[in-house]
């Protein structure tokens, strides 16, 4: 999952398009809700963009991914960073963090319960008290119809993602690429789609308060159908 040239390709097909939106909203909401925040940890954070741009903000933002391809990309592009190859579910940072948000489906990654239930209980562990996590879910109405959604890179490149979703909630993305006609990439990433009680459950075996789901961190703005979750350690 996330091999090297799967890792070029998202990171220059666009899809930073959603951690730079997030980015945007999330420095809104700290204006609003927690000015203070000096320390940001982000979870699956991919390519690093959300921390870069946090970082030029002068917040203090730490990136971890399973990934050592995406965290390859963002060490690559923002040296003075940090950002640690680790998997969420047992990473132990060196300190706390004020908030510790992990999107762009990432929590989806983790196709089983336990594993997430692991991951909100480390990252209360590493959460200052009155800190707030923040992170997104894929919403069941976001997987559409499996037809494939073709794109064209440039004159050589071409790729295909398709969506397809089983019974049991588990969500299969298959990527293709081909170049010149010649596939040079077959890649398929597996998610889970989790009911937001179930979330909350696990959010509050792992103490977690104040839990609230959205469509929107901001509440001026549009709705969207990820859930936007925010839980608090009290
Ligand atoms: C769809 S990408 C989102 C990346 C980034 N948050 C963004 O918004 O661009 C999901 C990321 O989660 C990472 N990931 C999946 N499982 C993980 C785990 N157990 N621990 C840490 N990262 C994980 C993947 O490697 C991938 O980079």
């Amino acid at each position: 999952m996330y091999s090297k040239i799967f890792s070029r390709i998202y990171n220059e097909f666009g899809w930073n398009y959603y951690p730079e939106a997030f980015a945007g909203q999330l420095l809104t909401w700290l204006t609003a809700n927690a000015p203070q925040a000096q320390r940001i940890l982000d979870l699956g954070c991919g390519t690093g963009v959300l921390c870069r741009i946090l970082r030029k903000h002068g917040i203090a933002a730490d990136g971890v991914d399973l990934s050592e391809n995406m965290v390859a990309i963002a060490r690559e592009a923002d040296p003075e960073g940090r950002y640690d190859v680790g998997d969420m579910t047992v990473y132990e940072p060196e300190g706390r963090y004020d908030i510790v948000t992990c999107t762009g489906d990432a929590v989806n990654h983790l196709t089983d319960t336990a594993a997430v239930e692991k991951m909100f209980r480390k990252v209360h562990s590493y959460l200052e008290e009155g800190g707030v996590f923040i992170f997104d879910l894929l919403n069941e109405t976001e997987v559409p119809d499996p037809e494939p959604i073709e794109f064209r890179y440039d004159e050589h490149t071409d790729a295909s993602l398709q969506m397809t979703k089983d019974e049991a909630g588990i969500v299969t993305l298959k990527v293709r690429v081909k170049e010149d006609g010649e596939n040079v990439l077959e890649e398929t990433v597996t998610e889970r789609l989790y009911g937001t009680e179930i979330i909350r459950g696990l959010l509050e075996n792992a103490g977690f308060a104040q839990i609230a789901f959205a469509h929107r961190l901001l509440e001026e703005g549009k709705d969207v159908p990820t859930w936007y979750v925010t839980a608090e350690k009290p």
